[in-house]
This record gives structure tokens, C-alpha cells and sequence, in this order.
């Protein structure tokens, strides 16, 4: 074992700390996860799409030649290796639309005609970590492949309009642009090239090495300095032919038909390789500088670039950090749920027996119940046991000490309504508990 490969000595008690910017997911936010998953599922089944998972690691190559090498992703965000065993060169993905489309390949899926796909998962990316970027995060993302006019780009968008009303989240902006085809791109890039060599001095160092590579990446550059010159530079916009307009203008009719106000952004090129035609943001300003909420577009070219028969396509992904966050802001977080309908107090010794029993009743029944645990694998005073039944959010108390054990009865209390506490024969709790939740609920 080379002195590299030996693992850091770590001493036994030493508390080891998670990854810088990849975080839990704590249970007191779990709740907040769930409800968005149900929203997603819901929406996606209203538009006919179908759920696609990809592996979190793939090869290297699928975001090289997917997303382009000269991108921040490629170039420095991605976590990429060797595999030790087999010497694969391997990525964790650092976005869905490459892996979707690899395996859209792969596995034929385009064969019987288009698809409309959608998928959820943690992407990867080294960035430096602040609010709203991490280096672990989650995306929902959906592709609609094999479509090639501008009703699928206003139906996805409509899509993103109705998850964020759905949601309840204020002050979303979308804006839009078209990035053209090929041919008119290179127009622009020339005219690019040129306008950026005239001004080379005021180009910062990432802006000069990316004026002969990739020069519409510097019109994304967020550096401050450099502002007043991208303003200044030409607009591909004004590069495009006849055909990439009609399309423009029809996603945007269909927009305005639909009511989905959208302001067209010049300088939206997305900081990926793959896109051509429209390309859209939904950004806000609630949340500091990580504003965007989700992004995408029509890639075209992307399919057939990967090694599959060329076929259309377009899509968006959101970050499911930045929406809950903004969901927050907005106020529109579902309110915390009890974590149970039930919980079940007792003595130990042959209370806990006739506790458990009577537990495991209620959930075969579909209640769900806490029954209460000694931390110190005793007993516990009622008192105590009753703050934890009142934090756990329970409509209702099933209470078993040795007095009701001796005449074979329970305790049933109301722990939010009228506070009424009653004996109920240990055999009649369950048709008691479900009487009472039933008229709770009512
Ligand atoms: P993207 O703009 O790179 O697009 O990412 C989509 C969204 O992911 C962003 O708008 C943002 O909300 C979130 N996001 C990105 N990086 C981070 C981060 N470091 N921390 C937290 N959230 C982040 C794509 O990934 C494309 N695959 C979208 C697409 C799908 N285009 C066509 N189909």
C-alpha cells in the first residue's frame, strides 16, 4: 500500500464531520421533502411523463462530450476518479440531461417514438459552498425526447408555471432566449471574437483564455468588472435566421395564449454546451445571489452528439434546495404533521406486554402509534411519558399502569380537543381509538 492509499489515522473518539457543502437531510425537514416529492409525482402524472433513474456515477466521458469541455462544470466542478479496481475513468453526475440521454441510447428508448421523462435525484458539483449552492444538491428534472416543435418547449414551461403556483412560491421571474442553431451561433461568435479582441484589456483571466474557445461563455461571466462590456457586445439574437425566429416567436404566442408572462434575457446562454433554440430561467430575487430556481432548454444536437440517431429534444431541471428555501420565504412550507395518531404510555413489566400488544393492534389496523420507550430501559414517570405524547403531535393517548392492567382496561385521552380522558376495556381499545380519531377528524 503506497503511503497515499493509507487511511488517515483518526483518533477513536474524534468526531468525524459530513463533507464540506453536502449536507442531511434532517428529520425536521424531512416532511418538507415529502410534500414536494407528492407535488412532483402529481404534476408528473398530469403531464404524461414517465419516470427514468440513471446511476449517480458515470463514465466521464457522458459529461465531457454532453455538457462540452469548456464549461465551469467540466473544467472544475466535476468530482471525477479512477476507478482503483478497473481504472474507469467515473464521475458523480453533476446533472440529469447527459445521463438521461445516455441511457435514452443505450436502452433503445426512443425506438417506438418520442418520450417525455422525468427524474429527481443528487447532483454534484465543487463549487464553493453558500446559501443555495452546495456541492451535493438535488435536482427534479424533466426530457421530452423526440419532439421537435415549439409546443413541447411552452408545454414544458407551462409545466414549471403550474409546479410554482402549486407550490405557493412568490416573486418567480421567467425569462427566455433563443441560442439559434449552429451556423448562426459561429456568425456570432466571430462577431464576438472580434468585439472581445477589441477590448482584450478589459477581459478577466477566465473571459481571455475563453475569447477562442468558447466565447459565448463569456457573456455568462457574473464578474462584476465586466459588465458594462458584455452589455456591449453583440447579441445573437440579432444573428438569427428565419427559421430559429419563427420558432422563438411561437413559443412565446403560446406563452402569451396561455397567460405566462416571460421576459426575453439577451444575455441567458445557460452554462451548458448542448443547448440550441430556446433556452429558458426561472429566477427570483428572495433568494440572495443563488436565484435561479431552475433551467433548461431545447438540445437538439445532444442525442446524436451522444452516439444516438439524431432526434429533438428539451427539458429543465429545478434545485429542489432552492424551492423548498424559497418556498420558505415565500411561506408556503405545509405546516409540521404529528408524527403519529397514537401514543401509548405504560409501566414496564407486564404494562409494556399489554402496551406492545396493543400497539402492534392499532397499527395493523392503519393507526399510526409510538409507544413509549424508557431511554433508560426502565420506567418512566406518567408525567414525563405525557410531554412526549404531547411533542409527538398525537390526537390521542392509550395509557396502561398497573391500576388499569388489574381491572384488564386502558385509558383512552383526548391530548388536543376536550382533554377527556375514559376506561375502555383492553379488548375495545382499537374500536375505541378508531371511534375517537373518526370523530376527531370530523
Ligand atoms: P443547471 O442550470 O445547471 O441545468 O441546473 C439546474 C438547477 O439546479 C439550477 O437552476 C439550480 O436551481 C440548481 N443547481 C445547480 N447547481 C447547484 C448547486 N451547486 N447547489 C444547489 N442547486 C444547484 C441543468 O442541470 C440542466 N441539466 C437542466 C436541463 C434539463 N436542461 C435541459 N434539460
Amino acid at each position: 500500500m503506497t503511503d497515499q492509499n493509507k487511511p488517515e489515522k483518526v483518533q477513536k473518539t474524534q468526531k468525524i464531520n459530513g463533507v464540506r457543502g453536502m449536507n442531511d437531510l434532517l428529520p425536521a425537514d424531512a416532511a418538507h421533502w415529502a410534500h414536494l416529492d407528492h407535488v412532483l409525482r402529481d404534476l408528473t402524472r398530469a403531464y404524461g411523463y414517465e419516470f427514468l433513474r440513471t446511476p449517480i456515477v458515470e463514465a466521464t466521458a457522458v459529461f465531457q462530450r454532453g455538457i462540452g469541455e469548456v464549461t465551469d462544470i467540466v473544467e472544475k466542478e466535476m468530482y471525477s476518479f479512477e476507478d482503483r479496481l478497473n481504472g474507469e475513468q467515473l464521475t458523480l453526475r453533476p446533472e440529469g440531461t447527459a445521463a438521461v440521454v445516455r441511457s435514452v441510447i443505450e436502452n433503445n428508448l426512443l425506438y417506438e417514438g418520442p418520450k417525455r421523462l422525468w427524474y429527481t435525484g443528487p447532483m454534484f458539483r465543487h463549487e464553493r459552498p453558500q446559501r443555495g449552492r452546495y456541492r451535493q444538491f438535488h435536482q427534479f428534472g424533466i426530457e421530452a425526447l423526440g419532439f421537435a416543435g415549439p409546443d413541447i418547449d411552452a408545454e414544458i414551461i407551462l409545466m414549471g408555471q403550474r409546479l410554482w403556483d402549486e407550490l405557493g412560491l412568490k416573486g418567480v421571474r421567467l425569462e427566455i432566449n433563443s441560442l439559434g442553431q449552429a451556423n448562426e451561433r459561429a456568425e456570432h461568435r466571430a462577431a464576438l471574437i472580434k468585439y472581445f479582441e477589441k477590448h482584450q484589456s478589459q477581459l478577466d483571466e477566465d473571459s481571455r483564455r475563453r475569447l477562442l474557445t468558447n466565447p459565448l461563455r463569456i457573456l455568462d461571466s457574473k464578474n462584476p468588472e465586466m459588465q458594462t462590456l458584455i452589455d456591449g457586445a453583440p447579441q445573437l439574437l440579432d444573428f438569427l435566421g428565419e427559421e430559429s425566429l419563427k420558432h422563438f416567436n411561437a413559443v412565446q404566442a403560446l406563452l402569451k395564449a396561455n397567460n405566462i408572462p416571460c421576459k426575453i434575457n439577451p444575455r441567458l446562454v445557460r452554462g451548458l454546451d448542448y443547448y440550441n433554440l430556446t433556452v429558458f430561467e426561472w429566477v427570483t430575487e428572495e433568494l440572495g445571489a443563488q436565484g435561479t430556481i431552475a433551467g433548461g432548454g431545447r438540445y437538439d444536437p445532444l442525442i446524436e452528439r451522444m452516439g444516438g440517431k439524431a432526434a429533438p429534444a428539451c427539458g429543465w431541471a429545478m434545485g429542489m434546495e432552492r424551492v423548498l428555501e424559497l418556498m420558505k420565504v415565500s411561506g408556503s412550507l405545509p405546516e409540521a404533521q404529528a408524527q403519529c395518531d397514537i401514543f401509548v404510555l405504560h409501566q414496564g413489566g407486564e404494562t409494556l406486554t399489554a402496551a406492545m400488544i396493543i400497539a402492534e393492534r392499532l397499527r395493523s389496523a392503519g393507526i399510526d402509534t409510538i409507544l413509549f420507550c424508557p431511554p433508560d430501559g426502565q420506567s418512566a414517570s406518567f408525567k414525563s411519558q405525557m410531554k412526549k405524547a404531547d411533542a409527538s403531535g398525537a390526537a390521542f393517548a392509550v395509557i396502561i399502569g398497573p391500576d388499569e392492567l388489574a381491572k384488564n382496561e386502558a385509558q383512552l385521552k383526548d391530548l388536543r380537543g376536550t382533554g377527556e380522558q375514559k376506561s375502555v376495556p383492553l379488548d375495545e381499545v382499537l374500536g375505541a381509538a378508531i371511534d375517537a380519531l373518526v370523530g376527531a377528524s370530523e
